[in-house]
């Protein structure tokens, strides 16, 4: 008998009692709408072959697959996704079916990420595909089902945000950048990390497509960023014009539906590595912190499997809604003192405690917030802050990112070090100029780095960091991970040199070690929840541009 005959693998679980009854009660619900509106149901198996979902390699980053093999050695995999199996059937066993057809599925999907990060690797989906039109009103017809879905599924506000992946694909055929750059450009579009991708765009001066590119994370929103969408873009290129009509047009019928309070526009969505090819949406709820819905228009995904049909489609996940729902009916009812009230009027700013707090509680300050009982604090981790609607919680540096991940913090307040070692899913809005020190290769004074024979050891508290400078650098190098006090590493003899954070140098000087290269600036950022962003926007939008003016 192994030992791990009681525990499940890290990212999935058992789910009991009324985890069942309310996933049972939210698909039945589903099931209704869909149904109502002529949608038939599809399975798919759970087991694949590998190709299936291997025909172009950005749709699933392949290390996410569960991959294993059949008596004849063939790589086969357990269900990633539905859209493409679905493609599959629809260009196999369902070809010459009138068109279109209206399909849906419930059905789970498996996918692997890095262990601890609380992320699941299965997860119920339930969603459909309208498949072999490319009418406005299919799109409309879909959208106006994702917004029926959500609301049957929260009682919480819920919100839609539209997108369209062809802005940002059109934008980047007339931007003359390399491939680097346009992957980097990419990342800090996605990321809404304006400061970024300001430094990065600054090579291309100001022309008229760098200052739409600069421009395109923060808008979002509903008339007010569609005007200023049109108004950036006015007689740029007339295709551009076009995905603005058109997103203008999709606004304008979703209100004439009913849905104007739950709809959003934003003009920062990049392709996510996935097979969408124009209209991109996400439905967001309070209290699950990331996207709950998710769909969009995949016009040449078929093309993969031999049928040209245009399609739509969107799925739910129903693990996350079903979640949230209980999270929210157990709040109500518990009564325990400790727990903090999820009330979804507050602005909640997780703070890396230590060397970034006094400087941030500062900023705080001199942009009008009364922090006096942050300097009063003693040994409270939660401090609200009078007058005004933020609770701040003091924190380590990578709970900081997991907290604002997780969406039980808004905002955080945390280094970039701290941001590249630990990656993550959230936006960074803002560089607060505090905090500011650099990662550094330091070696022991007066010994040469590169001479010396056989292969190179590193300590840093920073693996992730020091292990993508060497490979950069083509350098192979053994890394090992120390949790702090780094210096000491070389001096006892453990390592040939240290990626680390130098601030004043002070303590690499007073333990004998000099910097031999700058690896990269270092300051404090200010991240926020994707799922915030949407729902709170208008208080999220008020710190930041109250901070913002701060430190300008
Ligand atoms: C950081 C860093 C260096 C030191 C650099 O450590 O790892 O050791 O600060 O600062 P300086 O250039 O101003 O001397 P930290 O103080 O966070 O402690 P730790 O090493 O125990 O994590």
């Amino acid at each position: 008998m192994g030992k791990n005959n009681k525990i499940t693998p890290s990212g999935s679980g058992d789910i009991i009692f009324e985890q069942c009854e309310a996933q049972y009660e939210l698909t039945e619900k589903l099931r209704t709408i869909f149904t109502d509106r002529g949608y038939r149901e599809v399975r798919t198996p759970g087991i694949e072959f590998y190709d299936v979902f291997a025909s172009r390699a950005d749709y699933i980053p392949p290390e996410s697959v569960y991959k294993l093999s059949d008596w004849k050695g063939r790589m086969l995999t357990v269900r990633p996704d539905s859209t493409i199996p679905i493609a599959r059937l629809v260009s196999t066993k369902l070809k010459g079916h009138a068109l279109p057809i209206r399909l849906y599925y419930a059905q789970r999907v498996y996918r692997q990420s890095e262990a601890l990060r609380g992320q699941s690797a299965e997860m119920m989906q339930m969603g459909v595909e309208r498949i072999g039109d490319a009418t406005f009103e299919s799109d409309t017809e879909i959208l106006a089902m994702a917004m029926e879905a959500l609301k049957a599924a929260s009682s919480a506000p819920a919100r839609i945000e539209i997108g369209h992946v062809g802005i940002y694909n059109l934008l980047m055929t007339q931007l003359h950048a390399d491939e680097d750059e346009k992957s980097k450009i990419h990342r800090l579009i996605a990321a809404k990390n304006y400061a970024g991708l300001g430094d990065v765009l600054e090579r291309f001066g100001d022309s008229r497509t760098a200052e739409i590119l600069r421009k395109l994370p923060a808008l979002f929103g509903t008339t007010d960023a569609l005007s200023e969408a049109e108004r950036i873009t006015e007689g740029y290129d007339p295709a551009l014009t076009k995905i603005l009509d058109y997103l203008k047009r999709l606004l304008s019928e979703l209100k004439n539906m009913g849905f104007s309070e739950s709809v959003m526009l934003d003009f920062g969505v990049v392709n996510q590595a996935e097979y969408y090819s124009s209209l991109v949406f996400r439905g967001y709820m309070e209290s699950t912190g990331m996207p709950v819905l998710s769909g969009g228009r995949y016009d040449d995904l078929l093309s993969d499997f031999g049928e040209t049909l245009p399609a739509t489609g969107f799925a739910l996940n129903i693990d996350l809604i079903s979640a949230a729902t209980l999270k929210a009916q157990k709040e109500k009812t518990d009564q325990n003192a400790a727990s903090i009230s999820l009330d979804s009027g507050k602005v909640r700013i997780a703070l890396t405690k230590g060397r970034l707090e006094e400087d941030f509680v500062k900023i705080l300050e001199t942009a009008g917030y009364d922090c006096s009982v942050v300097r009063d604090k003693g040994r409270k981790l939660l401090i609200s802050i009078p007058g005004t609607n933020i609770e701040l919680f003091l924190a380590k540096a990578p709970d900081v990112i997991t907290y604002v991940e997780h969406g039980v913090c808004d905002i955080g307040i945390v280094g970039k070090d701290t941001i590249v070692e630990h990656g993550g899913t959230y936006y960074e809005i803002l560089d607060l100029g505090i905090g500011v020190c650099k990662f550094a290769l330091a070696v022991p004074k007066g010994t040469d780095f590169y001479e010396a024979y056989g292969s190179r050891v590193i300590a840093s508290k920073y693996p992730n960091v020091a292990a993508s400078y060497f490979e950069s650098k083509g350098m192979d190098v053994d890394i090992i991970k120390i949790e702090g006090s780094v210096e000491l590493a070389p001096l006892l003899h453990l390592a040939d040199g240290i990626v680390d954070i130098v601030e004043t140098g002070t303590t690499l000087r007073e333990n004998g070690l000099e910097v031999i290269e700058d690896i990269r600036r270092i300051s404090a950022r200010l991240i926020v929840n994707v799922s915030s962003m949407k729902l709170k926007k208008a208080a999220i939008e008020e710190i930041s541009r109250r901070i913002g003016e701060v430190i300008r």
